[in-house]
């Protein structure tokens, strides 16, 4: 009866929690759990980057921001556009004629990812929703004269899945940013003007569970006002009990501040961090945006999609993986591919992925091989081996087992014999053939083990 009056006294006072607009408050929010259960999402870029469709998403800063200007884009323009054609001029043919919400919703699901985050709005500040602080730079009012990220928003969430935005805090070459870049920062005409108002509307009308921030890098936190938008969002925004952040909200903020961390873009840590994170990367090594100078040899293969995968989950982290649809509305058939083939996988192994926790231990080598990474639930371990084993035979030197450990492979409930191999820990497991794997990764099941 104590126990119970105190949880409770534990859920009111977390319930009536406020967050103060500073780190150290904002820090201590626990992350909603949805988000560390889901472990696979999809990221998707897309905007007027998609027209072009050359180099990278970072087309116009390539092309006329940065110093010097990528010579190659240069001379692009200069061969296929008439003089003096401006950035803002590819905006008309983003037709997204083909888009088909339904669809790409459709494969996000059957690639087994639990959440979806959508480009709202990247560094060149186009809105893909009808943003009142974005006058004829949004799809709406041209383009494809449409609310894309509302039209996916309900055709994602209606096959169950969570919905995040990403935004960008910075527009590469918007005048109000660029004059207050001028003052040093000391100014925030672009954050009360623009900023702010815009993600206020955009979180009210969205309600997106997750933010991912972005372009955070050229000014401090306190120039955005990140504390106090995360403040507002965690207090009193209509997503304040299941809206999860990242980390990219100032200089100096990443693998810091927020809710889990990105650190850098594809974050590959050596072991388990303390912090939760999300490694973020793309199917197309070269880029986030489409680009139809994309080769097939720039493509990430599946297997190593999924041992990518496996080994960020092991060390705890979600897996954020990109495609970059065409300016048309479609998803290429090679990214369909790989997101489909994900999901084959999962469907036969994601119990050891999803709501896991990392190990006492993540990783083991014994095979001499690739790693083998463990993830568990309770008493429960999973061995995941990334390349099929060479022998018929498998030793896991980690596992203590005792007289009621019983192993299995997913996908098959048949118990494999094995037997210990010191006093104290490790099995020998002898394997039967193993079926074909889409990821070339099969996952042993160890009940009863510590
Ligand atoms: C942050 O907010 C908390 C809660 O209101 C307060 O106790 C603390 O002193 C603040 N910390 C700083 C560094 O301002
Ligand atoms: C932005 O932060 C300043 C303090 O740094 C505060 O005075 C102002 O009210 C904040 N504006 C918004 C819209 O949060
Ligand atoms: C594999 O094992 C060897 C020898 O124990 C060790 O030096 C190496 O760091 C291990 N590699 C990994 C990836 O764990």
């Amino acid at each position: 009866m104590l126990l119970l009056l105190l949880c409770t006294a534990a859920l009111v006072s977390q319930t009536a929690a406020r967050y103060t607009a500073n780190w150290t408050s904002l820090d201590a929010r626990p992350l909603p759990p949805w988000y560390d259960q889901a472990k696979v999402g999809i990221f998707v870029h897309w905007g007027v980057f998609s027209v072009p469709s050359f180099g990278s998403e970072w087309f116009w800063w390539n092309w006329q921001g940065r110093q010097p200007p990528d010579a190659k884009l240069v001379s692009y323009m200069r061969s296929n556009y008439p003089p003096g054609f401006s950035y803002a001029e590819f905006a008309p043919q983003f037709h997204a004629q083909f888009f088909d919400p339904a669809e790409w919703a459709d494969i996000f699901k059957a690639s087994g990812a639990k959440y979806v985050v959508l480009t709202a709005k990247h560094h060149e500040g186009f809105t893909n929703w009808a943003s009142p602080y974005s006058w004829n730079w949004n799809s709406v009012d041209t383009g494809p004269h449409r609310d894309l990220v509302g039209d996916l928003a309900d055709a994602v969430r209606s096959r169950s899945l969570h919905y995040g935005l990403y935004n960008s805090l910075y527009e590469w070459f918007n005048p109000l940013y660029l004059a207050d870049k001028k003052n040093g920062f000391k100014t925030q005409t672009f954050v009360t003007q623009k900023l702010l108002p815009e993600l206020y509307n955009m979180v009210v009308r969205y309600k997106p569970e997750l933010i991912w921030s972005d372009g955070d890098w050229e000014a401090p936190d306190t120039y955005w006002n990140s504390t106090q938008f995360l403040a507002w969002l965690y207090n009193d925004s209509p997503v304040k009990d299941t809206i999860v952040t990242n980390d990219r909200w100032g200089a100096g903020c990443s693998c810091k501040h927020g809710g889990y961390f990105n650190c850098e873009d594809k974050y590959t840590p050596g072991e388990l961090p303390k912090h939760k994170w999300e490694k973020c990367t793309s199917v197309d090594k070269y880029s986030w945006g489409y680009r139809r100078n994309m080769r097939m040899i720039d493509l990430m293969d599946l297997p190593s999609i999924i041992k990518d995968m496996v080994r960020t989950v092991a060390l705890g982290g979600n897996y954020l993986l990109n495609v970059g649809p065409t300016a048309d509305g479609i998803i290429p058939p090679l990214f369909e591919e790989r997101l489909r083939g994900l999901g084959a996988w999962l469907d036969v192994n994601g119990e050891a992925i999803y709501a896991s926790q990392p190990w006492r231990v993540q990783t083991e080598n014994s095979t001499g091989q690739q790693p083998i990474w463990y993830t568990s639930k309770g008493t429960t371990v999973y061995a995941i081996l990334v390349t099929k084993p060479s022998e018929t035979i498998i030793k896991l030197l980690v596992p203590k087992t005792s007289t009621t450990t019983k192993v299995t492979y997913l996908g098959n409930p048949k118990a494999l014999p094995w037997s210990p191999v010191g006093p104290s820990s490790g099995l020998i497991v002898l394997l039967p053939q193993l079926p074909y794997s889409p990821g070339e990764a099969w996952v042993l099941k160890l009940e009863n083990v510590h």
